[in-house]
């Protein structure tokens, strides 16, 4: 097999083939494989065949995978696994769809995870249930300069909970037990510790705010943020197949999960973290 990296959009996305992640792979393979999603900010890695340990074995090549926040849904066999699902109910009994909004992973952390992966189990039968990674570093090198001054002064103020009427995270009982919620602050621009590129860094679930200001008049300051910078060519949209292994860079982008499909039926993931650090 002859690794192959090969463009899937001009701003963002990318798949490789020719690849086996569920073995250890050798150091080339990995600096490649690195290299892409970096640059690419999304990486597919078609044709892979995992059950949860060989999941964790293929996140290994991008760095140490993170035990998550939602512990109640975590894999019993490989704990560092999680299960991303609609079958989850919230107390009222309704099916809960987590992640159908723009956020980065684990924001409410001090050393949040340099990426995420998933990997499809059981796709909607009907199609759809498509997973979006929007490039922020296309989106902030996009704005005036005036605008670029502006965002640089901001910080957020994250906490597990946040205050955003998009979070799904206090409509289920996620935690076995219930995480410190410290509130956590992070600049809104961050620099990308391999390129040094600028790029938003945001996770509206889990915003409570700007430093200085008030919570609505944050998440509205947010809503016109969207507006400048949110642009269809910055989106990679992902049309899932089974044996996909994706993955993208939480430093320089927000992603989300599409409601585009006949909810009634299943949709569920496997899901790991990568490796902490420090914005
Ligand atoms: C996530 O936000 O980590 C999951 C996205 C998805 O379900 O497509």
């Amino acid at each position: 097999m002859v690794l192959e990296i090969r463009k899937l959009g001009e701003y963002v996305g990318a798949e490789a083939l020719g690849v086996d992640l569920s073995k250890p792979v050798d150091e080339e393979t990995q600096r490649v494989l690195n290299e892409a999603v970096i640059e690419h900010v999304a990486l597919v890695i078609r044709d892979q065949n995992y059950g949860p340990n060989e999941f964790v074995q293929a996140a290994s090549a991008f760095g140490e995978p993170m035990a998550q926040n939602f512990t109640k849904f975590t894999c019993k066999e490989q704990p560092l696994v999680n299960y991303v699902s609609n079958k989850y109910k919230s107390a009222e009994g309704k099916r809960v769809y987590h992640s159908g909004y723009w956020h980065t992973d684990h924001a409410n952390r001090d050393a949040p995870p340099k990426y995420t992966t998933l990997y499809a189990l059981e796709l909607p039968d009907s199609g759809g249930g498509d997973t979006g990674v929007f490039n922020t570093r296309a989106g902030f090198a996009s704005l005036s300069r005036d605008w670029q001054d502006k965002l640089e002064g901001l910080q957020t103020v994250n906490s597990f909970r946040g205050t955003s009427k998009t979070a799904q995270s206090f409509k289920v009982d996620v935690s076995d037990k219930l995480i410190d919620d410290v509130p956590v602050t992070h600049n809104l621009v961050r620099t990308h510790s391999d390129n040094g590129k600028k790029a938003i860094y945001l996770h509206q679930g889990k915003l409570q705010k700007f430093v200085g200001m008030g919570s609505n008049e944050s998440h509205d300051l947010v809503s016109e943020i969207f507006s400048l910078i949110m642009k269809p060519e910055f989106v990679y949209r992902h049309k899932w197949r089974l044996g996909d292994m994706l993955i993208w860079d939480n430093r320089q982008s927000m992603h989300q999960a599409y409601k585009d499909y006949d909810l009634k039926e299943t949709r569920t993931l496997f899901r790991i973290i990568i490796e902490p650090e420090v914005p």
